[in-house]
């Protein structure tokens, strides 16, 4: 039996090791799909050595066939634009898998559970729920089910207070000797609530708490609060680790609650936001007062096809500029095959990547990696901002506010002080967009008035394949 424990533990310890290098190697694109396999295989490894304990086997295949099954058909049939929802769904079922264990050890040891345990079995609760009812929420308001604006309601911060010390009395109680607290109800002629119906109470809070902290966040804010939520998911697989006494849960809790937050930090600090800002919502209304009905106000001058062709006959330093409208197109094959044949032509095409361009965190990494397009091509804004001022041409294509130079000086602007992509620097910028619609933030683009500013109007997709028809065509 001891032996088996040993094993055990060596191998959750062999997990951990590659759940650290493939987070690691996560951090680079290059290696990104090694990371990811060296992830699973530590996974692998813990899950199989988990099944040596004396388990139902039946529940688990039953439990792993319905999951996989039903995460195989979620997995292929998302869209790229759909994935922040996919990881909300991810992580709110991490948080009700946590709830679940939690309440059901809780409910199975009453007697004899410890003040430990008894602590950590309400933190996995209450985060459990949180992430599981917030995530939900999260997911609806990017899915278009649940309404994207702020909802506020009187009093909705002192509700949410007053339900958090509840929550933290009825951990008290809870862990306070249960049938010792019965018998003084019972005394105090109070109505005798019954441990489980405490901890029924307890998870009816947290779950309606995740709803109540998450409605008033508008849909913008969402991919930061699904980072955020994604930690959460993290810190309440770790207590459950606790309960349990599973090691490799506490390690693989710890990593994700402890990367969750990293990057939430990285996209707050990306937008020039600090997290209380996102968390108590209003960046959404802030920014649409500012939109002046698709740039009405900014004189623009439009390009076609033609003329956007002769530009880079005589450019010999391109840098492309993607953006959420790029995903959304689905234009990065095109885009590479742009960029192959401005290299044929003797152009030098490198591609300028923003931290928070598109809607997740390497949304244009993983696109421009999906259609070939080499890595070393694509360039962190810090190693590449200063070679603007030395572009013939910026092809900005579907990207809107991390070019938006207001960022740099209007204090008034709610993107003031978000670093951006110096596309304004080069003698001549293009962008690709369908119309003059705002971005994300709600907000004009003062760069489109600029005098070397040109708009090649039009889907991102027909726009970059008719440019290669033209390019061709003036090549032929
Ligand atoms: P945005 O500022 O959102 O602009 C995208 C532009 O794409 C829009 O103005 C839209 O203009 C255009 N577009 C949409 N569909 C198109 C299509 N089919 N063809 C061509 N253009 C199309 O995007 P961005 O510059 O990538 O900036 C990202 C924004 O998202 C930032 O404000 C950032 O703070 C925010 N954000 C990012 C993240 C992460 S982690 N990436 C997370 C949260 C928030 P038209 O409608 O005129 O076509």
């Amino acid at each position: 039996m001891d032996d088996i424990k040993t094993i055990k533990d060596i191998v959750y310890l062999i997990s951990a090791v590659f759940f650290i290098l493939g987070i690691k190697k996560l951090s680079a694109v290059r290696t990104a799909r090694q990371g990811n396999f060296l992830a699973a295989v530590g996974m692998f490894l813990a899950v199989v050595v988990t099944l040596f304990d004396k388990l139902q086997f039946e529940l688990i295949i039953a439990g792993v066939v319905l999951g996989a099954g039903i995460g195989l058909i979620f997995a292929m049939k998302v869209q790229m634009t759909g994935m922040p929802q996919m990881v909300a769904l991810l992580n709110g079922f991490g948080g009700i898998a946590s709830l679940l264990v939690a309440a059901a050890e809780y409910n199975a040891n009453i007697s004899t559970i410890t003040l430990d345990t008894g602590i950590t079995i309400c933190l996995s609760v209450l985060i459990g729920g949180v992430t599981f009812t917030g995530s939900l929420v999260a997911f609806g308001k990017l899915q278009g089910i649940v309404t994207e604006k702020s909802v506020m309601f009187p009093m909705q911060h002192a509700l949410n207070l007053v339900l958090i010390v509840v929550t933290v009395l009825l951990g008290v109680l809870i862990n306070l000797e249960p049938y010792f607290v019965a018998s003084l109800l019972k005394s105090m002629n109070l109505p005798v609530l019954a441990p489980e119906t405490i901890m029924l109470i307890l998870v009816v809070i947290a779950l309606l708490l995740g709803i109540l902290l998450v409605i008033p966040i508008g849909g913008a804010d969402m991919p930061v609060v699904i980072s955020l939520l994604n930690s959460y998911s993290g810190i309440a697989a770790a207590t459950t680790g606790f309960v349990l006494e599973n090691k490799v849960l506490i390690v693989t809790g710890a990593l994700v609650g402890a990367s969750g937050i990293i990057l939430t930090q990285i996209m707050c600090k990306s937008m020039n936001r600090s997290l209380m800002n996102v968390l108590l919502g209003g960046f959404g209304q802030v920014a649409g007062s500012k939109s002046s009905a698709g740039g009405a106000d900014i004189v623009v001058k439009q390009v076609g096809v033609e003329e956007t062709a002769m530009l880079f006959d005589s450019a010999a330093r391109v840098i492309i500029v993607p953006g959420y409208g790029m995903a959304v197109a689905q234009a990065q094959h095109v885009v590479r095959e742009l960029t192959e044949l401005l290299e044929k032509h003797g152009s030098e095409v490198k591609f300028a990547i923003h931290p928070v361009a598109g809607r997740m965190p390497g949304h244009m990494n993983v696109l421009l990696a999906e259609a070939n397009v080499p890595y070393e091509k694509l360039l962190e804004m810090d190693q590449i901002n200063d070679e603007f001022a030395q572009t013939d041409v910026a092809l900005v294509i579907g990207a809107n506010d991390v070019t938006n130079p207001a960022a740099r000086h209007d204090q008034s602007s709610p993107i003031f002080g978000m670093p951006i992509l110096n596309v304004d620097k080069a003698r001549t910028v293009v962008v690709v967009k369908r119309s003059l619609r705002a971005g994300y933030a709600g907000i004009d683009n003062e760069l489109y008035g600029y005098p070397n500013c040109l708009m090649y109007l039009g889907d991102a997709k027909e726009a970059i394949s008719k440019l290669i028809a033209e390019i061709k065509s003036n090549h032929a």
